[in-house]
């Protein structure tokens, strides 16, 4: 059976008080209307169309970077017109499945069951069982429990309202008959709107099945309409990620207090202290383990290696067994080979730090090039700007760097040497010999020390 699916997201938000489209708004570090669509591509459809309207100045390029179709609506007028707009993208199926741009939460379980329930030819509905039902269009059904027809909230009256049966808006419809359909819904209602809701009533009319499938959770089908929902969304859907990765091995110490913002790949006996962020694409090895407050963007960290607290971590990859911070920050294009060891108040940019390499305390190692067992004393910084260009630093293996030197790129300081603290090395400093700068030490005799002007 083949199914088309129609996206709504022409609709203001005006809720939302932005001047971002609504459905551009993230959960999770993703575009709302980015979780429906990838949700909706796991149903393999063969079209999927967006409807734009409001925001489709951002929203259609958007989309079409994606490879996304969408129809417009120029106009809003009600959520029957909207899926009208789209109806090039549904003549060829069988089925029309109908999804909101925000109502993220949707599951592609869910959407299976409903789409699979009942007879091929009839109308499904998802609907919800809700405490406080206001604002949604009731369910109406007859003795016999058959949908009769589906009443918005601003047309229902005081006995119609006490229902808590509701629509969630996401519809499955026999594409053949949607088209017509369509072009005989009326905009007699409070709001002067065609509502995809009139469908129920027609079809009930013309006497096409209808089913229905209850959406357990709540939240799967709980639309942003403000930013107070969106937080508690967000909160939700954090708390759903932690839970996942508790399943499968990772340990938070408080799983109310991590952000996932984008795809985490995370193997097992992982410890995770609190306010740790990752975001975009991130995989964190066996063994790992993440202090406090610390950010992790677009990484890799492998097997056993140790995050010390309040560490920014982006763009770069740890090797095995590496110990990084407390306060360390690696910036993109660091890569750290095996149990190396970066310290306190150290930066690494676009630099490779061998096996076993150790910068421990207070360095710049920026477009560096470093061997294995190097050893970088405090306060070592490699000069890798001019002011025009930036310049590679070199450094081989069993190098020891004392503190408080400056390496001036471009520099090679080759195999097993050694450099003298304080130096500022601008030339290659030979292997397996000591190179240092000297500035001779004096003592100026009856040197006073300035007193205070009274
Ligand atoms: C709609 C349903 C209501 C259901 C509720 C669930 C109708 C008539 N009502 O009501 O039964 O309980 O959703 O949340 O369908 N949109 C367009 N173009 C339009 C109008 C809407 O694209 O002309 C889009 C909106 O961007 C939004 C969605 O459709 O994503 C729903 O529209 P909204 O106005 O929020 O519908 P509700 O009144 O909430
Ligand atoms: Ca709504």
């Amino acid at each position: 059976m083949s199914l088309s699916i129609i996206i709504l997201a022409a609709g203001k938000g005006t809720r939302m008080k932005s001047s971002k489209p609504k459905v551009m708004h993230t959960l999770g570090g993703k575009a709302l209307l980015q979780h429906v669509v990838d949700t909706a591509k796991l149903l393999n459809p063969t079209e999927l169309a967006v409807v734009c309207g409001n925001g489709a100045d951002e929203v259609v390029p958007y989309l079409e970077a994606q490879g996304v179709n969408t129809a417009m609506q120029h106009e809003q007028k009600g959520t029957g017109h909207a899926v009208e707009q789209a109806k090039a993208f549904f003549q060829k199926s069988d089925q029309v499945l109908v999804l909101y741009g925000d109502v993220p939460m949707i599951e592609v379980e869910t959407l299976e069951a409903l789409i699979h329930e009942g007879d091929k030819n009839s109308l499904k509905v998802l609907t919800a069982l809700l405490d406080n039902p206001t604002g949604y269009g009731r369910i109406v059904r007859d003795f016999d429990d058959k949908m009769l027809r589906i009443t918005e909230e601003k047309d229902a009256d005081e006995e119609t309202k006490l229902i808590n049966e509701v629509n969630t808006g996401i519809m499955c419809i026999p594409a053949k008959w949607l088209d017509e359909a369509l072009s005989k819904l009326d905009n007699n209602n409070a709001q002067g709107e065609y509502y995809l809701t009139d469908l129920i009533a027609q079809a009930v009319e013309q006497g096409i099945e209808i089913d229905s499938v209850i959406c357990e959770d709540e939240m799967e089908v709980a639309g942003v309409n403000n930013r107070v929902q969106l937080a508690e969304l967000e909160s939700y859907y954090q708390q759903k990620r932690a839970t996942d990765l508790m399943m499968s091995g990772v340990t938070f110490r408080d799983p109310a207090r991590v952000d996932i913002r984008g795809e985490l790949n995370a193997g097992q006996d992982i410890t995770i202290d609190i306010n740790v962020i990752f975001e975009g694409s991130n995989t964190i090895a066996d063994n790992v383990s993440i202090g406090a407050n610390c950010i992790i963007i677009n990484s890799v960290i492998h097997e056993g290696s140790e995050i010390l607290p309040n560490s920014m971590i982006e763009n770069a990859e740890v090797g095995s067994g590496c110990a990084v911070g407390p306060y360390a920050r690696l910036r993109p294009g660091s890569v750290l080979a095996a149990k190396a060891k970066i310290g306190n108040f150290v930066e690494v940019k676009n630099a490779n730090i061998g096996l076993g390499s150790k910068v421990n305390h207070l360095s710049y190692i920026g477009d560096t090039d470093m061997g294995a067992d190097v050893n970088i004393g405090a306060g070592t910084i490699t000069c890798n700007y001019d002011g025009a260009n930036k310049h590679r630093t070199i450094i081989g293996d069993r190098v020891f760097v004392g503190s408080d030197t400056q390496l001036v790129a471009p520099v090679t300081v080759e195999d097993g040497a050694t450099i003298g603290a304080g130096s500022t090395i601008r030339k290659t400093a030979p292997g397996e010999a000591l190179t240092l700068t000297v500035s001779k030490q004096k003592t100026v005799e009856g040197w006073k020390r300035p007193v205070k002007k009274k």
